[in-house]
């Protein structure tokens, strides 16, 4: 099966009710894809993978399912082994190799997009005008969005081989052209 934007989309939401993990795996899509352009790779396939990674955790609620149960079910529905083991690979509790571009990336950008997702629901123009020195401020309150791992965010950056600012810069750069999607003003 060639897998198309259209059916994972179709697998995530048949998996997936919440509006805030459809909106997650919406705003981990963009700012990978974006990467994917940024280094001249797949953009559809990279893009399709970050739309699944959560796909499951809604019917896997815990570390002890997700994502390792919602493999076989992927499996099952024809998607690559390739896209399957990129996303195990986010989990750091499966102690995957990031061994690839695209495992560092998806890696990169789930934490830290949750988090300039978080810093936008509390400003008047959502992420507009965000700029990575309030991102950065907002990490260093340990009782803001205290869900993100900081050290996932500094950690995962460092793996991709960027540096901090610019990757908050790029990534709430790629999620503004869809912030009223991801329920934030802009865009
Ligand atoms: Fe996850
Ligand atoms: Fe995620």
């Amino acid at each position: 099966m060639e897998p198309t934007r259209e059916r994972a989309w179709e697998t995530l939401t048949r998996y997936t009710q919440s509006e805030a993990l459809r909106r997650h795996g919406l705003a981990v899509e963009v700012s990978v894809r974006a990467y994917a352009r940024k280094f001249g790779e797949d953009e559809e396939f990279w893009g399709m993978t970050a739309l699944l990674h959560d796909f499951d955790w809604e019917i896997h609620p815990t570390l002890e399912q997700h994502p390792q149960d919602g493999a076989p079910i992927l499996r099952e529905e024809g998607y690559p082994e390739e896209m399957i083991e990129a996303i195990l690979s986010h989990a750091e509790h499966l102690s995957m190799p990031r061994d690839t571009q695209l495992k560092k990336t998806l890696f990169a950008c789930d934490e830290l997009s949750g988090f300039i997702h978080a810093c936008g629901l509390v400003r008047p123009d959502g992420i507009e005008t965000l700029e990575p020195k309030s991102v950065k401020k907002k990490l260093k309150q340990p009782s803001f969005a205290s869900g993100v791992n900081r050290n996932d965010v500094y950690s995962s950056a460092e793996a991709l081989g960027v540096e901090l600012d610019d990757h908050i810069r790029f990534v709430t750069d790629a999620m503004r052209p869809i912030a009223p999607e991801l329920g934030l003003k802009g865009g």
